[in-house]
């Protein structure tokens, strides 16, 4: 069996050199800590203290912040912007190097022909309602686990599960900065 790191590749920038970073290398380090959504970052370097970030987790607060204070309709497409567990992407191999990763760790790579077309009929059933993508932090969770979550998520309000992915989003965005950020 091929064991996955949850964390995918080796950290590369330490604080001080995220400190010497102008804008635009900042958005190109931390564009990809959200799924095709490199705003978020352009937007959070204004946050950055005069000072600099002290942690990582100074850091992942000033992207979880920009994402909060984004409208509703920005917040919506930024859940838009990510693929479907088990979806057609994954099918056509046109996944980030990062979602591949995630959907590899929570074992949905290796799922069975009945166990992807069960998760792709939740998908739709949760798209359907809420119109966007049912999004769970992949690394953090099991086969098992995301099955059962989806199945409860999908009682919820819109109101609700707008916040819960959000929630997620916020997790997957820290999960990334551990393979970003040397501390
Ligand atoms: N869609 C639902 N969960 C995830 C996740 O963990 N990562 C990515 N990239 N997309 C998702």
């Amino acid at each position: 069996m091929t064991l996955v790191s949850s964390r995918t590749t080796a950290a590369t920038h330490s604080l001080a050199a995220i400190n010497r970073m102008d804008s635009t290398a900042f958005a190109a380090a931390f564009g990809k800590v959200y799924e095709h959504s490199a705003w978020i970052a352009e937007r959070a370097f204004a946050l950055r203290p005069a000072s600099g970030f002290t942690s990582r987790a100074v850091l992942h607060a000033a992207l979880v912040a920009t994402v909060h204070s984004a409208t509703e309709d920005e917040q919506v497409e930024l859940l838009r912007a990510h693929p479907e567990l088990a979806g057609k992407e994954a099918a056509a191999g046109t996944l980030t190097a990062d979602s591949m990763q995630e959907q590899a760790v929570a074992g949905l790579s290796a799922m069975n022909a009945e166990g992807v077309s069960h998760l792709r009929a939740l998908n739709r059933l949760y798209r359907e309602k809420f119109g966007f993508p049912f999004i769970i932090a992949a690394r953090d969770n099991t086969q098992a686990a995301i099955f059962g979550t989806l199945d409860a998520r999908l009682h919820n309000t819109r109101a609700m599960e707008l916040h819960n992915a959000l929630a997620q989003v916020g997790e997957i965005a820290r999960l990334r900065l551990l393979d970003l950020i040397a501390e």
